[in-house]
């Protein structure tokens, strides 16, 4: 396994303080940072506008990552990378073109991801796979946080590890929703390689620095 990357959500975060909640993060290790973008339609929540990224720009040391859960991603995908995203995710299920989009994203000059439904199945990005960055498996539904890790997606994790290893591309397979210190241990067997954790990191006791080596060490499979 490539080395872990560990990617919080800011979902959690104390929206008062963004700025100062982002480089905590950056001082607490992280390897990015993941802004989930939600329209109030493709899920039943509302959270991050460009502008609102873009004012959270310069308090990060780490890349942005941005998980766009909306209808219509084509219209926005400028406005996020303008925002200082560098890393753009589309939902397959939200995306007509999604062979196009993904060049677009490539196009505007950040790297591309597209993000599968726990219902989704593999084959959707089977030819896709030379336009992409990163496929995210999603393991809750999208739309908020603090779900529970959906183990039934592990299976899928798998047939994408071996999707991507054949295709020898270098693509990165993330995992979002329900990421504790626990489950991190079967995505991470199943061949995930890259964690979005939310509310199990702002949760913990010691702090977001241990919670970071603590994801990094169980996806490795490290006794922690
Ligand atoms: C769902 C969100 C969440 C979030 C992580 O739409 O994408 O998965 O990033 O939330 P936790 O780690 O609290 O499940």
């Amino acid at each position: 396994m490539t080395e872990p990357l560990v990617v919080p959500s800011v979902l959690p975060a104390d929206f008062a303080r963004l700025g100062e909640e982002v480089r905590e993060l950056c001082e607490a290790g992280v390897d990015r940072i993941q802004w989930d973008v939600m329209d109030g339609v493709f899920v039943p929540n509302l959270t991050f506008g460009p502008d609102l990224i873009a004012a959270a720009r310069p308090y990060s040391t780490v890349g942005f990552e941005a998980h766009l859960m909306v209808v219509e991603p084509d219209e926005l995908l400028g406005r996020y990378v303008d925002a200082g995203c560098e890393l753009v995710i589309v939902h397959a299920e939200a995306c007509r073109h999604l062979h196009r989009t993904l060049a677009r994203i490539r196009d505007l000059g950040a790297r591309s991801g597209v993000a599968l439904n726990p219902h989704t199945p593999v084959d959707t990005v089977a030819h896709v796979l030379a336009e992409t960055d990163l496929v995210l498996a999603m393991t809750v539904n999208p739309g908020f946080g603090g779900q529970a890790y959906i183990c039934a997606v592990e299976p899928k994790i798998a047939r994408l590890r071996r999707m991507i290893d054949e295709s020898e591309l270098p693509i990165e397979l993330e995992v979002d929703g329900g990421i504790t210190e626990v489950t991190i241990r079967g995505a991470a067997a199943a061949g995930a390689d890259v964690f979005i954790s939310g509310s199990w990191m702002y949760a913990y006791p010691d702090g977001k620095a241990a919670a970071v080596k603590r994801l990094r060490a169980a996806a490795k499979g490290e006794e922690v």
